[in-house]
């Protein structure tokens, strides 16, 4: 009789797998102050052409705090040795939304030849102005003074376009709930790597790379008139604008978002 806890061995045995390191990798990054469940409908929409990469930033979502101050060198060296750790050697598509689109802008400086393509949503090129640093101060000592609530609860009315609120108060909800789970030393070490962060725009000239700019034309934080600085700087980029989408274009307009992503990640197959 066969022990039972010995497989028989059968020489022509073909197992059936899917492997999706086959796929474009993309690297997702998220912003501030939220974590990679923003990418969710992402997931659920391209694991069938691209392999997802959707890492926590430090400090956000289930990914340790460290001591603050950050700087987006922190965040762009902690991508790339998860991208090491995971075994995805070769170049990749950097994804970035909002505060992720200075990552990826970070990543394309320090690591130029990981970056296969580039997703810019929801985000801008340029520096922060003298009154923004200073507002990004405030924010950080607002953080460590009360907790992150209050930072959630002044950003919350301002992330969706107005009939958002309206149509999808389950989205909002679950939008605020991440932005709560944010540690406090994650959002003032991001407040500072956001501060400090140099201007993209000089970085144009040397980024010949496949590039999509997605923008909420109903975004309130950043205005599409950024991407559109962005389209014109980056030679040849597309820009898509979603009408009816605010500062999460992903998740307010999904199956445009997809769509468009998808067009683009096409491109890497032929
Ligand atoms: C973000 O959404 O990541 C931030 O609002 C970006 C910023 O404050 O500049």
């Amino acid at each position: 009789m066969a022990d039972e806890k010995t497989a028989p061995e059968i020489e022509d045995y073909q197992m059936s797998y899917e492997d999706s390191s086959d796929r474009v990798p993309v690297l997702w990054i998220h912003g501030y102050p939220l974590d990679n469940t923003l990418w969710d409908y992402q997931i659920d929409g391209l694991a069938d052409i691209a392999r997802l990469i959707t890492p926590d930033l430090r400090g956000h979502g289930m990914s340790e705090p460290t001591a603050p101050p950050y700087s987006m060198a922190t965040f762009a060296d902690d991508c790339m040795r998860l991208l090491d750790d995971i075994g995805c050697a070769g170049p990749v598509v950097v994804a970035g939304l909002s505060m992720g689109g200075y990552v990826a802008f970070e990543i394309c400086r320090r690591h130029p030849e990981r970056v296969a393509g580039l997703i810019l949503s929801a985000t801008r090129a340029g520096a922060d102005s003298a009154d923004t640093q200073k507002a990004r101060d405030l924010s950080a000592d607002q953080a460590i003074a009360e907790g992150v609530a209050p930072i959630a609860a002044g950003m919350v009315p301002r992330l969706f376009a107005p009939a958002t609120y309206e149509k999808e108060p389950g989205l909002v909800d679950f939008v605020h709930e991440m932005m709560l789970e944010t540690s406090v030393d994650g959002m003032v070490g991001a407040c500072a790597a956001m501060r400090d962060r140099p201007d993209s725009t000089l970085d144009f000239p040397q980024l010949d790379l496949p590039t999509l700019i997605l923008h909420g034309a109903e975004d309130q934080l950043i205005p599409v008139s950024e991407a559109e600085i962005m389209h014109k700087g980056i030679s040849g980029s597309k820009l898509v604008v979603l009408e009816g989408a605010g500062h999460l274009p992903n998740m307010e307009m999904p199956l445009e978002y997809n769509e468009a992503v998808r067009g683009f990640l096409e491109g890497f197959y032929e």
